[in-house]
């Protein structure tokens, strides 16, 4: 039965895609079978995977598998062995009303997945950079969290309103919603303050799990750009390095 886990954070380019491709195709490399779900309307993740044929889901997408239009079964796209993809498409922020709308609107994707779940190992969510139905929809559907951050001012301090959020998610919809960890990311060495908020954050947050760090690395940025995962652009590199440890931590964490 997959364990389905939401990389979440409500400000944009803190890592969230980088994270959920490359943490899929690890997993998928450790023989896990991973689905990756893009609930962004941004469709970046799933730019990254497929390119250009994303044009060719309108009527099998993450949108219409909540507005039922689709079913889950018929949405799936095989990325390569062991690594699926629901896919976004341009048209998910029309859907946003109609899922507003209806009804049982915070359980629509939840209820959608609900038949593939013993097909995997792992569901991966990469959310979009807002707090809005799909984010919602996302975390009621979730085991765990795993929130990507910059060692900044504001990202340190905006933990606060995923925190928040998830506190709702667990009164309203989903109490068993746990928090996997935080990662920093976008890690540098050439100034102290990536240090000193990474310290700060330990302070601030004294139960929330620090997973692996991952490194500020133009590799990952390339990669991206060429809709590649790390490990195909640069196996050997210290960000695939990182991203190993990281699938490696999530399989311990998650498979005690
Ligand atoms: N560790 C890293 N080192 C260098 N660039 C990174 C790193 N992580 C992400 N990026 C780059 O930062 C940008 C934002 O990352 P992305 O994963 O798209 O963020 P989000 O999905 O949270 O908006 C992208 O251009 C990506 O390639
Ligand atoms: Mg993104």
């Amino acid at each position: 039965m997959a364990m389905v886990i939401s990389i979440a954070n409500q400000k944009g380019g803190v890592g969230k895609t980088t994270l959920t491709m490359n943490l899929g195709h690890a997993l998928a490399a450790m023989e896990k079978r991973v689905l990756l779900v893009d609930i962004d309307p941004q469709f970046n993740l799933t730019f990254g995977l497929i390119g250009m044929e994303v044009l060719n889901y309108e009527g099998n997408n993450v949108g219409t598998i909540m507005t039922r239009e689709s079913s889950v079964e018929e949405t799936i796209v095989e990325v390569k062995e062991n690594l699926h993809l629901i896919p976004s498409h341009l048209n998910l922020s029309a859907k946003e009303i109609e899922i507003i709308n209806a009804y049982n609107r915070e359980r629509r994707l939840e209820k959608a997945l609900t038949p593939i779940l013993p097909d995997y190992d792992y569901v991966l969510i990469d959310n979009p950079p807002s707090m809005g139905i799909f984010l919602v929809n996302s975390l009621t559907a979730s085991d765990y969290v795993l929130i990507p951050l910059e060692l900044s001012y504001f990202g340190v301090i905006g933990m606060q309103l995923m925190f928040n959020l998830m506190r709702m998610i667990r009164e309203e919809t989903n109490e068993n919603l746990k928090l996997l960890g935080l990662i920093p990311n976008k890690f540098t060495r050439q100034t102290k303050v990536p240090k000193t908020r990474l310290k700060e954050l330990k302070e601030a947050y004294p139960d929330a799990p620090i997973l692996t760090t991952i490194p500020k690395a133009i590799a990952l940025e390339k990669a991206q750009g060429m809709g590649l995962s790390i490990f195909e652009f640069e196996g050997g590199g210290r960000a695939a390095k990182a991203f190993s440890k990281l699938a490696r931590e999530v399989v311990e964490l998650v498979e005690e």
